[in-house]
């Protein structure tokens, strides 16, 4: 595919290089298109080696090729990395005094924008409103993630992981052909005005100060899930018990045991249209939490001899938090509740069967069944899943796909649910 990378004038600049790289390994055949003040932070020979083609920056050069006019029409996606403040107000406003900027009048495809600025230049009323201009008209914009900005100050502002807005790019370029500035919008952004809540992660149910009951999930496909939730539109709270990084404009709500995880999801999940309990919640919790490191001896025995018999533990049922939720629903049956269930075959039934069985039972809307064991699953970036839904004899397969392309199926199937 034909990819302009157009990148404005701001030190994040230099991330725009990774973004380059990760678009060329894919196969596209990508121009980068930087404004003159971005050459300052990286030059035009960097560009030029990494995407292997000649580097303009105004509409001066080449002109018998009309480069201001033809390379917008046979693109196949602009995106812009980092767009500055004056990027947005140069695009909203449709200004057209350098290449860049007349590459973005006439490009028909779809545009990506990664802002990335000053807190207090990005949350400035001018720049929000040039955001909202581009938006209107199908521009994505990726909002920018928070924190260590350029000096010691830190906010939103940052520019995403180059991987992130690859990730983007290409859901982008699948989505194809619709134009930027016509009915893209609604097309683009599904879940575009949807408040979701995404469980991430494995709970932590501690047995003393230092160790805990745990289990296996990395929490990826949570986050994937309220990655590609983001980027559809929708207004996404992450109840995560897991340190990866959230996809910009996703507000994270970090958990440890399942009994704080409950207390964040039902607070959260109050407005929410959908809920999609993707995390690993222990069933079980030790009953007593010892104050103190419980030691390799303790006490002593009848012959004044230390005790270094190993300890009970005993355990008490936590909450089943989608079990809550599908309960709490009232007539109106919202929000509609997905969860998640690692299944193995045994004797007694598959994967499937036992899939269907325990949708029956936990009554939530759909229930997306991973097939777990023989390193399937757990920490793994690919994934095999059957999707069921309430009410419906059918099983979407999806896999083996990565867990971002498992989160766009289930996102798909929620939309169609709402
Ligand atoms: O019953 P099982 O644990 O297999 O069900 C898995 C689904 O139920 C997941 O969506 C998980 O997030 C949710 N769950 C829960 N609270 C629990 C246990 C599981 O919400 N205590």
């Amino acid at each position: 595919m034909k990819v302009v990378l157009g990148v404005a004038g701001g030190i994040a600049a230099y991330k725009a290089c990774t973004l380059l790289r990760l678009l060329t390994e894919a196969g596209h055949d990508v121009t980068v298109v930087p404004t003159a003040s971005a050459l300052r932070f990286v030059g035009e020979a960097t560009w030029a080696a990494l995407s292997g083609r000649p580097v303009h920056t105004d509409v001066w050069s080449d002109i018998t090729e009309v480069p201001h006019v033809r390379i917008g029409q046979e693109a196949d996606l602009v995106v812009v990395a980092p767009a500055t403040a004056d990027l947005l107000a140069r695009a909203a406003t449709g200004q057209a005094d350098d290449l860049l900027t007349t590459v973005l009048l006439t490009a028909r495809c779809p545009v990506v924008m990664a802002p990335a600025m000053h807190t207090e230049m990005y949350e400035h009323p001018a720049t929000q409103a040039n955001i909202s201009t581009l938006t209107e008209r199908g521009v994505h914009v990726v909002p920018p993630a928070s924190g260590r900005l350029t000096g010691k100050d830190s906010g939103p502002g940052r520019l995403p992981e180059p991987q992130e807005l690859f990730e983007v790019c290409r859901r982008e370029l699948e989505r194809g052909a619709a134009p930027a500035h016509t009915d893209r919008p609604a097309a683009a952004r599904p879940l575009a005005g949807r408040r979701v809540v995404v469980t991430a992660g494995g709970t932590r149910e501690p047995l003393d100060p230092v160790r805990y009951l745990g289990n296996r999930s990395s929490g990826k496909q949570g986050h994937a899930l309220a990655a590609v939730a983001a980027a559809r539109g929708a207004q996404v709270v992450l109840v995560t018990t897991v340190e990866l990084a959230a996809s910009a404009g996703v507000e994270v709500v970090s958990v440890e045991t399942a009994l704080e995880m409950e207390h964040a999801v039902l607070q959260a999940a109050q407005d929410a249209d959908v809920v999609v309990m993707a995390a690993a919640v222990a069933d079980f919790r030790p009953a007593e939490v010892a104050a103190h490191k419980i030691k390799k001896t303790h006490g002593s025995g009848t012959d004044g001899a230390p005790d270094t018999s190993a300890p009970d533990v005993s355990l008490v049922r936590n909450p089943d938090i989608l079990a809550g939720l599908v309960a709490a629903r009232g007539e109106d049956s919202a929000p509609v509740v997905v969860g998640f269930a690692a299944e193995t075959g045994d004797d007694s039934g598959t994967v499937l069967d036992h899939g269907r069985a325990k949708l029956a039972r936990k009554g939530c809307d759909v229930l997306v069944v991973n097939e777990v064991g023989s390193g399937r699953a757990f920490g793994t970036d690919d994934n095999t899943v059957h999707v069921l839904r309430q009410g419906s004899e059918d099983t979407l397969e999806v896999g083996p796909a990565t867990k971002t392309e498992v989160s766009e199926a289930v996102w798909d199937v929620v939309a169609d649910l709402l």
